[in-house]
């Protein structure tokens, strides 16, 4: 080399040197320092003027001839670094000269070192791990498959190159993979996730979780794209078995509120229905899916039973949380057509991730409601007409003692009167024997009367002998004959006791048939039978009188009174008359 006209002199080295960026020392021919520049010193860790007249093996051992080897220079302390050369020939005044550029190469060299070492590392990985992996290039086939990707699908390493990744996947997942990995290679997807499936070798079905990165060149340019799999196929039949399963309860709950005979729908937060099953249609008067979107207490709790506006806000449905279970009778729901029914529903709130509002559960109990009604009137009819029994039989004990006992008292009084002031002695001895036997009379009409009213007879002797005590009185009073046959007593003539109200039922059944039988038949004869058969009182009275009609309407309490006890015991009454031919009066009473 030439600088100019004239030869370099060895004393310009020096200053040419240092403006060399490198740090460069010259040697002459027996590889002799001649000259060094001071980036030079500071690399080699002498002075720069030190170096001249050191042999370049001193400290650059190896020489300088194979520029591909790897040098290191040698530093006073022992310590060596690594680095690269370049050697160019210029002439100097005193002949040719070497120019050695050094440059210190530590921090590429360990750079490359690493690059190594975690290239075996992933080597070892790739090939000794036990995750399945495989290299596909461009062309998608591929390129490297490690043991763990060969066991995972079946085929052994040579079985598996020259095929596409898409040649041993599952039909259905072939596109997908496709456009992904191809979006690795535009550069467009760096990286993916993906379950799919393998065909294995004998067709089994692998599902896989691949994890997708693509490999790059200095450049960034993608060159293959790297595939890591690991078998879910495990969890994958779990996740079908529990969404089997979520579908199973689904058709379940679906079946169960598809044949439900309460009403059930959903409200949502706005209080729009969401949901109705088919009784809820049904029972509402409108097809399944016209009630789907639609206000529900706009379309069926608009209005109160009494007609009054039902505003959504007093609505328990509607109101929050804390007020929405409610159980409600008297309230009601409103159908297509304009008429309402009696409900009895139930709202419980709904607040679970994504859910909300109300689930509205049901039933018409307008039937129930009418019968109570139906009950409530019918208990007061009955109250009325033993209020009016009671009167009736209040009156014919006043009419009885006015008619019977007042008379008899009142001419008793006028006669002891008018003999207290006109008779003499004897006279009124005689009057006070007949008042006497008067007034005796009287109190054996008042004794029948009292045991008319609480028949004591009964507390204490029994039914038989009241029944008996009756049927004698009745022949007495109204001049009838009376038979009976009563068999209310032990083999050795004990009274057989009844419950207390039976008996009071009994005997008053027989008074009031005994009583008809004397009052209205004109009968002769009346026949009254007494007997416990079957677990069953059994009271007939048989009269030979002129019968009645007992469909007919009549103004009397007695026969009403009648079967009212009858009823009371859960018991039974029959009444046979035909105007002409008697009556025959039957009850059955059930004994405990
Ligand atoms: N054994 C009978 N023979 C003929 N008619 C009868 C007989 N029993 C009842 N009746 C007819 O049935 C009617 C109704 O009888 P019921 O005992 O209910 O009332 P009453 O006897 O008229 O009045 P009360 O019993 O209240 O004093 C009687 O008025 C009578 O016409
Ligand atoms: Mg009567």
């Amino acid at each position: 080399m030439r600088l100019g006209a004239s030869p370099i002199t060895s004393a310009d080295l020096h200053g040419l040197l240092d403006l060399v960026p490198d740090p460069t020392v010259a040697v002459d021919r027996d590889l002799r320092v001649v000259a060094a520049s001071r980036a030079a010193g500071l690399l080699l860790d002498r002075r720069h003027s030190d170096l001249a007249g050191l042999s370049l093996d001193d400290f650059l051992p190896g020489g300088v001839l194979d520029p591909e080897a790897k040098l290191d220079v040698r530093r006073p302390d022992g310590s060596e670094l690594p680095v690269e050369i370049s050697v160019r020939v210029i002439e100097v005044d005193s002949g040719p000269v070497l120019m050695v550029a050094i440059r210190d190469v530590t921090e590429r060299r360990g750079r490359a070192a690493a690059l190594r070492e975690a290239g075996e590392r992933f080597k070892r990985l790739f090939e000794d791990g036990p995750v399945a992996m495989a290299l596909v290039g461009d062309d998608l086939v591929l390129a490297e498959v490690n043991a763990a990707f060969c066991k995972l699908t079946g085929y052994s390493a040579e079985e598996l190159s020259g095929l596409t990744f898409n040649d041993i996947s599952h039909p259905d997942d072939r596109d997908v993979g496709l456009r992904l990995v191809r979006g690795t290679f535009t550069g467009e997807i760096p990286a993916f996730k993906l379950d799919k499936r393998y065909l294995k070798k004998d067709g089994e079905v692998v599902w896989v979780e691949v994890s997708v990165s693509s490999i790059r060149d200095e450049e960034g340019r993608p060159i293959k794209t790297l595939g890591v799999m690991q078998d879910i196929t495990e969890r994958r039949l779990a996740l079908t078995h529990a969404h089997e399963e979520l579908d199973r309860l689904a058709r379940e709950r679906d079946r169960i509120l598809e044949f439900a005979g309460e009403g059930i729908y959903h409200v949502d937060e706005d209080g729009r229905i969401t949901f109705a099953n088919p009784a809820a249609a049904k029972m509402l008067g409108w097809p399944l899916e016209a009630l789907l979107g639609k206000p529900a207490h706009e379309l069926l709790h608009h209005t109160h039973a009494d007609g009054s506006h039902f505003s959504r806000y007093d609505c328990p449905i509607h109101g929050p949380s804390e007020r929405a279970v409610r159980h409600a009778t008297d309230d009601v729901f409103w159908r297509r057509d304009g008429r309402s029914f009696a409900v009895h529903y139930t709202s419980a709130p709904v607040s679970e991730p994504g859910v909300a509002g109300a689930v509205v559960v049901f039933t018409d109990v307008s039937e129930q409601v009418a019968m109570q009604a139906a009950l409530h009137d019918a208990r007061a009819r009955a109250a009325r007409e033993r209020l009016k029994a009671a009167e009736a039989e209040r009156a014919r004990w006043a009419r009885e003692l006015h008619d019977e006992t007042l008379q008899g008292l009142a001419a008793l009084h006028v006669q002891l009167a008018s003999r207290v002031r006109t008779g003499t002695v004897d006279e009124m001895v005689v009057q006070m024997r007949e008042a006497q036997e008067q007034i005796e009379s009287e109190m054996d009409k008042l004794r029948g009367l009292i045991a008319d009213l609480r028949p004591a007879a009964l507390d204490e002797l029994g039914l038989e002998a009241s029944v008996q005590d009756l049927a004698e009185r009745t022949q007495v009073v109204y001049g009838i004959e009376v038979d009976t046959r009563l068999e209310l007593h032990d083999t050795e003539g004990a009274p057989q006791r009844l419950a207390p109200d039976v008996e009071t039922a009994a005997y008053r059944i027989a008074q009031e048939s005994l009583s008809n039988a004397a009052r209205h038949a004109g009968a002769s004869r009346v026949f009254v039978e007494v007997a416990q058969r079957d677990g069953k009182l059994r009271i007939c009275v048989t009269d030979d009188g002129g019968g009645f009609d007992p469909g007919g309407e009549s103004s009397g309490f007695g026969l009403r009174g009648m079967r009212e006890r009858v009823d009371l015991l859960a018991g039974e009454l029959e009444i046979g008359s035909q105007p002409g031919s008697g009556t025959k009066v039957t009850a059955l009473l059930p004994v405990g």
